[in-house]
């Protein structure tokens, strides 16, 4: 009897920080076989060597390489993109948007070319605008493109719920909506610490501090390393998307998915909890949202309304 198996391809574009750190977990985790891509071609391939170099000690049987040449991401079932400039002490992600919808611009149309059937996630900067960067120019069905920032806003949310209440990261349950910018919407009533609604063990006075550290808590990083922004945390996110739509997990993570109708939100990209499946982005649920929540929400979509029309002119 023959079978023939062959691994998920796992395609980086992008081997900075981020990058470097998406292959190491990818590896790590066994995700599939991994293509570092950068333009900086030694960059990519150093740090696929190295990690290369770490598998025998850490039992990872997985290939990784780097490159500079599209056609070695050819055919990969999922791509991750950290193409892009991050930010430097007192930039806010919107001042990114030149630059990025540019080198964004650059990899969609490779993405189009060489990877037309893959499942993509967006990480660069600023997010909401450069996933629709990506779904505009690889003209991709719209579950297929995703954004990676609600997981990582929702973690820091979660990780200062925790510190707060003296509690296991591992029990609190936490949603953050919206664009991934300051006016992200942090959803009190979506929080609880072991099933028990956070309202119930916290008073608004002590979450609200709460909130305002996880809308600013990318630029408490970029101001702590001066030279760019967090790199460990993205890329961990971006690998539990990866994980949920090669294993077929069906996770409800909050993702720039494609609104068409909910939450009252209409063809963009923005921050909801969405089923990730082997469908990529299969469902997006609705949650009733109180209504400084609903109205936050609202606000925040606007915002990414503005700033993909920016967008849009550069394209
Ligand atoms: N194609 C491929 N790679 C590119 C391109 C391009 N057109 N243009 C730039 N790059 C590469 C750079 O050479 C660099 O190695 O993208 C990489 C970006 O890495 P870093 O500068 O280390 O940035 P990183 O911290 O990984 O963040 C990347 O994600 O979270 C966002 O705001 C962050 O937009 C930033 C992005």
């Amino acid at each position: 009897m023959s079978r023939t198996f062959t691994r998920p391809k796992i395609a980086l574009i992008g081997a900075g920080q981020i990058g470097g750190n998406l292959a190491l977990l990818a590896g790590q985790k066994q995700l599939g076989d991994v293509v570092l891509f950068d333009i900086v071609e030694g960059m990519a391939k150093g740090k696929a060597l190295d990690i290369a170099q770490m598998t025998p000690i850490q039992d990872f049987d997985i290939k990784v390489s780097g490159t500079s040449n599209w056609n070695d991401c050819a055919g990969a079932d999922v791509v991750i993109v950290t193409a892009g400039l991050p930010r430097k002490p007192g930039m806010s992600r919107d001042d990114l948007l030149d630059t990025n919808v540019k080198i964004m611009k650059d990899c969609a149309t490779n993405i189009k070319q060489h990877c037309p059937n893959a499942f993509v996630i967006v990480v660069a900067n600023p997010l909401d605008a450069m996933v629709y960067t990506m779904a505009q120019v690889t003209g991709f069905p719209k579950n297929r493109v995703v954004g990676m920032a609600g997981v990582l806003d929702t973690g820091r949310l979660q990780y200062f719920i925790a510190d707060h209440l003296g509690v296991s990261v591992e029990d609190v349950t936490a949603f953050v909506l919206g664009g991934h910018g300051d006016d992200m919407v942090p959803v009190r009533d979506l929080c609880s610490v072991g099933g028990i609604p956070v309202t119930q063990l916290m008073t608004k006075a002590e979450f609200d501090p709460i909130i305002d550290r996880t809308r600013k808590a990318g630029g408490e990083i970029v101001g702590l390393l001066k030279t760019g922004s967090a790199y460990y945390s993205p890329a961990a996110c971006a690998i539990a998307m990866a994980d949920s739509f090669i294993h077929d997990k069906k996770r409800v993570l909050p993702s720039a998915a494609y609104c068409q109708g909910e939450y009252g939100i209409k063809e963009l990209f923005v921050g909801v909890p969405a089923v990730i499946g082997a469908g990529g982005v299969e469902k997006i649920l609705e949650v009733k949202l109180n209504a400084e929540d609903a109205a936050a929400l609202k606000l925040s979509a606007e915002h990414v309304g503005d700033l993909v029309a920016e967008a849009k002119k550069r394209l």
